[in-house]
């Protein structure tokens, strides 16, 4: 298949367009700028200049694609606090990839996030598949625009991804920030008892995860990126303090912002992610190591 991946510069594209590759796919990636253009042919692909902004780009390489993978996000408007306008960026992105795929029956595979099943109400239980918010809310209204696209004749899917997609290629994410807060406090954290849950997948897991969805995703199907269901966060304060050397300690809710900095909230919360369905659907089988067991690797302790 030639496949128009957007984001194929970033972290997941730098799994994702490698997989594609070697199950023999083609692949063109959207970039910005000379750089990002440069590291999406060092992966062995194509680049095709372009913003996420430029709708016509957007709907002229879906036309051109057997089948489109979204993985670009405007990460830079939602650290500012604009979740809206990136929330709106992303939807009308979405809309010009599903304009060019419509009526064709091809592949659409977006991204969403676990997280989501937090703000949605899942509390107490493991969130499924199954889970959706009709009523919407931030990135829902584009997970709900892409998994209705099976009316408008495309094969849409959508990854929910744990927000901890973790590994050696993973150089900004959440795991830098609480590594880094450890550092810069001299200590690691967690509040309260630490029991709330992160789900976590590793890049390569995740890169496999959307090649299979690409490849046989049926239309309309949420598919849970979470390998661990949930580590409970003390579990990785702990990690991060034995690799750091540092003592491990709770702190009280007034007091994450100050050490977790933006994560301050986030770091709360308790979000257990079953993936059974997925896995069931698509054969997918995680095999990199779990959240835990890469932390102690200490590539992430070489580079924070
Ligand atoms: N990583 C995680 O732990 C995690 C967890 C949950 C959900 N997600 C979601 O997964 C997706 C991929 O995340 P990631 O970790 O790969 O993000 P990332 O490393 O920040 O990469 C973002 C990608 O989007 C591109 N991009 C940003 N703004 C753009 C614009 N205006 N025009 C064109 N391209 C633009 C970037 O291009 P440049 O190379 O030019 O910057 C880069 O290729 C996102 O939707 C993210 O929110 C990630």
């Amino acid at each position: 298949m030639r496949v128009f991946v957007t984001g194929a510069s970033g972290h997941l594209g730098s799994a994702v367009v490698p997989e594609l590759l070697s199950a023999g796919h083609e692949v063109v990636g959207l970039a910005r700028s000379d750089t990002s253009a440069a590291a999406i042919e060092k992966l062995g692909a194509q680049a095709h200049r372009g913003d996420l902004a430029d709708l016509d780009v957007l709907r002229d390489q879906a036309v051109a694609a057997d089948g489109v993978i979204h993985l670009a996000f405007r990460h830079d408007l939602m650290v500012n606090g604009d979740l809206a306008g990136a929330a709106r960026t992303d939807l009308d992105a979405l809309t010009a990839l599903a304009d060019g795929l419509a009526g064709s029956g091809k592949p659409l595979v977006g991204t969403s996030g676990t997280a989501m099943l937090v703000m949605g109400g899942i509390v107490g239980r493991p969130g499924t598949e199954h889970d959706t918010f009709p009523g919407g809310g931030y990135r829902i209204d584009a997970e709900n625009f892409v998994a209705d696209l099976g009316s408008r004749g495309v094969r849409s899917s959508i990854v929910r991804l744990a927000p901890t997609v973790h590994s050696s290629l993973d150089r900004y994410g959440f795991i830098s920030t609480i590594i880094a807060a450890a550092r810069r406090r001299g200590y690691a954290a967690y509040v309260g008892e630490g029991t709330n849950r992160w789900p976590a997948v590793h890049t390569l897991d995740a890169a496999v995860l959307y090649r299979l969805a690409l490849e046989k995703a049926p239309a309309g199907t949420r598919l849970h990126g979470a390998a661990d269901e949930g580590v409970p966060f003390r579990q990785i304060a702990a990690a991060i303090g034995d690799n750091l050397g540092l003592r491990v300690r709770s702190i009280s809710p007034a007091e994450a912002d100050e050490h977790f900095g933006f994560l301050g909230s986030f770091v709360q919360i308790d979000n257990p992610t079953s993936s059974a369905l997925t896995r069931d659907l698509l054969g997918w089988t995680p095999t990199h190591p779990d959240l835990i067991a890469d932390l102690h690797e200490g590539h992430y302790f070489r580079t924070a």
